[in-house]
């Protein structure tokens, strides 16, 4: 069977978006208009996997969709919408809850991550939330899911809960002429180029992450040209200069970040960066990165805050996008129930 080329991909409204956001994902959803329809979600339910305040739950919706609607997603030729409003997501994630095992799930390493030592106390939700995200896609059945790398263990489960869906149900699927080779795709992970892992500034071993406990070590995407530039100067590296290969950088992770920085800002690959910069210090590399990551982001956060002045504007693009996800998402869920025999 042939799926239509579909893109979905999400982000969550928990906390500041940063350039790690930015570069592995939100940069890399404008092109993919051009070749793809596309659906680009406000993760809201992924959010309250952890606790969130709901009146900074709603401006951090908000803020998402304006970072998507100022980067350059058209949502009159695409959808832009919040999960929440779209009720097949929880209903497909319940099922999703029904074909995934614990195995699987216990493999998840987000969430050992996110959990620690703690897991007695974290919420169910979070536990269960790759099977939440699964449902956001199939529920399109979209065939391409751009993300960064940390994502890439939950697009891989993703694709088993899409299988074994269509095995546990082929005979019915087919009979009922819903597809000859199962009823869900096996989406592709679309995980590539030099921004797929940012790093923190302060430690190049470790992800630039909203959690970060160092403020210094993420870039907000509406920080102000000064702040960007600071940060980026007190970025953690080391005292030798570039070398002329990428190569020549694996044991310095706070280098070889913000040359892939600089490599992904630049639309470059990182060596035909380190061609520019070879033999220089981060004196004047650094100054550079700076001048870079301002002119791309600094229009974006105006635009940002243009449109964050306007809250009703942004939510009727959210509803409006709503109600077209809907219509894609509702008849998949009607074919869902009629395969696994629901009375409706
Ligand atoms: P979230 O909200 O943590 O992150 C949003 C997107 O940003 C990417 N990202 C990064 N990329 C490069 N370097 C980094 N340091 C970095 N930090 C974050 C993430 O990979 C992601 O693409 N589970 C998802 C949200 C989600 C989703 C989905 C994504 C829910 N349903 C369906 C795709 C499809 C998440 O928590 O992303």
């Amino acid at each position: 069977m042939t799926f239509t080329p579909r893109v979905f991909s999400g982000i969550q409204p928990s906390g500041d978006l940063h350039l790690g956001n930015y570069l592995g994902a939100i940069r890399r959803f404008v092109p993919l208009q051009k070749s793809h329809d596309c659906i680009y979600c406000v993760v809201d339910l992924h959010a309250v996997t952890v606790w969130q305040d709901p009146t900074e739950l709603a401006n951090a919706t908000r803020e998402v969709a304006a970072a998507y609607l100022a980067a350059g997603i058209d949502s009159n030729a695409h959808i832009i919408f919040n999960q929440s409003r779209v009720r097949e997501h929880t209903e497909l994630a319940w099922i999703f809850n029904c074909v995934a095992r614990m195995g699987w799930l216990n493999r998840m390493t987000q969430f050992k991550d996110k959990a620690g030592k703690n897991a007695e106390a974290m919420s169910v939700g979070l536990y269960a939330y790759p099977c939440l995200m699964a449902a956001d896609i199939l529920a399109y059945r979209a065939t391409h899911v751009p993300v960064g790398d940390d994502q890439k263990q939950h697009l891989e489960l993703t694709r088993d809960i899409a299988a074994k869906f269509n095995h546990d149900f082929a005979d019915r699927i087919k009979s009922l002429g819903l597809g000859e080779d199962g009823y869900f795709p096996l989406t592709e992970p679309l995980i590539s180029g030099p921004a797929m892992r940012i790093m923190s500034l302060r430690d190049g071993t470790k992800k630039m992450s909203k959690s970060d406990a160092s403020e210094m070590g993420q870039i907000s995407m509406m920080d102000s040209a000064d702040r960007i530039a600071t940060k980026i100067k007190k970025a953690r590296t080391d005292p030798d200069p570039l070398p002329e290969t990428f190569a020549e950088l694996s044991e310095r992770p706070g280098a070889r970040n913000l040359v892939q920085i600089y490599a992904s800002l630049a639309d470059k690959s990182p060596d035909e960066v380190l061609g520019e910069f070879a033999g220089k210090g981060f004196g004047v590399f650094k100054p550079a990165l700076a001048e870079l990551t301002v002119a791309e982001l600094s229009p974006i956060a105006t635009e940002m805050r243009r449109l964050m002045a306007d809250p009703a504007e942004i939510d009727r693009v959210l509803e409006s996008g709503a109600e077209k996800a809907r219509r894609i998402a509702a008849p998949v869920l009607a074919d869902v129930r009629q395969i696994m025999g629901f009375l409706t």
